[in-house]
């Protein structure tokens, strides 16, 4: 089977790495790809926003089966274009996608099929997006209907924060993605990332994990596209893993398919585990970046029969067996990311780094050039490492970025860190 994969980051590197271990596929491009997804894919420098260019390349190339990495073309609806020209494509419709691509969406979904989430109100002008916040009081959380990148959200501490965010994006701060804003009440506690496959009648978990949004250790600075990751956690226990399956994903996948909008994907949960159980605070469309990457490291079935049920309807009865193992990565980022930073830099020491045990390192934003790596992006690597626990992960994990030579680059030094600190507690 020929297979085109679209996107160009850490989590289109593991995915590559994955698909190409199948033995189903006969040959795997990747659209635009990076220096280390040229080594599991022939890459190809197609403008994936282009979808009349992207099924003329199926076409060509006699390409069976597309799986869509990130969320944008998702959201654009590639897989509805790819289906009209007779292509299956892995990821949910337009109309699916709009789990992620609009928060009124979903939480007006949950309302609908009694899935729990916070109290909230959805606005489209100012005035009344103040009179609620000053009713409710802080601290709550205000978030800007459509995509903006991870940065559409405030967790306002205060009532005065809630006000100016109201403010910002009535003022056009995130163009139409702020043109209605959803203002949610705050959730305490434990914030954990659960990944289910859909294939619009049924789904099946996947695992869970947690990320590392702000860029500096002890969860400091500014939120970025995440620094790291870590699965299993040991936070989603059995019951709870059971309880988010039953009330969050099992509720939303029947309600998109009784609305006529069925969800085929990835379905990644962001779930809050409050005192009163877990709760839902937002839904993406696809895989997280990085979780990604410890979900592949950990999936020891076959990841293309997977896709292809969940695109073709056949997920009911389908198994996914799992390493027992846990996996860990810290992303590399270039210096002064999420802010400015510079291109072009020299990376050295990778296949040192790679030779430590357990470790894969998967490239996001590289170039290959003279035989050379250099940087060329924000997030710029992803050291993963698996371990029998978490803590080994980490150690492993660590090791190898301490063999990569590159001066111009950063990365966290706690990813992990709640699991470690339970595991030493727990055992
Ligand atoms: N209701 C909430 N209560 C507390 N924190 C929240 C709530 N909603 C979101 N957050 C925090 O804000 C972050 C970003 O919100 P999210 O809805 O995931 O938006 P996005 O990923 O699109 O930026 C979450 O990862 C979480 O830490
Ligand atoms: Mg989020």
């Amino acid at each position: 089977m020929n297979i085109l994969l679209l996107g160009s980051g850490g989590r289109e590197h593991a995915l590559a790495w994955k698909i190409a271990a199948s033995p189903l596929v006969t040959k795997l491009w990747c659209a635009p790809g990076n220096a280390g997804i040229a080594r599991e894919a022939e890459c190809v420098p197609l403008d994936i926003a282009n979808h009349a260019a992207v099924i003329d390349f199926c076409r060509t190339n006699a390409v069976d089966f597309v799986v869509v990495g990130p969320e944008t073309p998702l959201a654009a609806g590639i897989v509805d274009d790819l289906a009209s020209a007779g292509i299956r494509a892995f990821g949910p419709s337009k109309q699916a996608s709009r789990l992620e691509g609009s928060k009124g969406f979903t939480k007006a979904l949950c309302t609908e099929f009694g899935i729990p989430t916070g109290a909230y109100g959805r606005f489209t002008n100012a005035a009344d997006a103040l009179a609620y916040v000053r009713a409710q009081g802080a601290p709550i959380v205000v978030k800007a209907d459509g995509l903006a990148a991870g940065k559409g959200v405030v967790v306002a501490q205060t009532l005065r924060e809630a006000e100016d965010a109201i403010a910002m994006m009535f003022d056009g701060a995130f163009g139409a993605a702020g043109a209605e804003v959803v203002i949610e009440e705050f959730l305490s506690g434990r914030e954990i990332s659960f990944f289910a496959l859909s294939d619009g009648d049924t789904a099946i978990a996947l695992a869970s994990a947690q990320d590392h949004k702000r860029v500096f250790d002890h969860d400091q600075g500014p939120n970025t596209g995440g620094m790291g990751a870590y699965s299993p956690t040991p936070f989603v226990t059995p019951e709870i893993h059971a309880e988010i399956m039953a009330k969050i994903i099992l509720p939303t996948v029947a309600g998109m398919k009784a609305r006529g909008t069925p969800f085929r994907g990835v379905l990644y949960a962001g779930v809050m585990l409050t005192p009163a159980g877990p709760k839902l605070f937002e839904y993406n469309v696809r895989f997280g970046d990085p979780e990604c990457q410890v979900l592949m490291l950990r999936m020891m079935s076959d990841i293309v029969p997977a896709m292809l049920a969940s695109c073709d309807g056949q997920l009911k009865n389908f198994d996914l067996r799992w390493f027992p193992d846990a996996a860990l990565t810290v992303v590399m980022a270039a210096s002064g990311y999420p802010g400015e930073y510079a291109k072009g830099t020299r990376i050295e020491g990778l296949e040192d780094a790679a030779s430590v045990e357990g470790v894969e390192i998967f490239h996001a934003g590289t170039v290959s050039k003279d035989g050379h790596i250099l940087a060329n992006g924000g997030r710029v690597l992803n050291v993963c490492a698996s371990g029998n626990s978490v803590s080994e992960a980490q150690r492993r994990a660590y090791e190898a970025v301490d063999r990569i030579r590159w001066p111009e680059g950063f990365c966290r030094r706690d990813i992990g860190w709640q699991a470690v600190d339970w595991e030493r507690k727990g055992s």
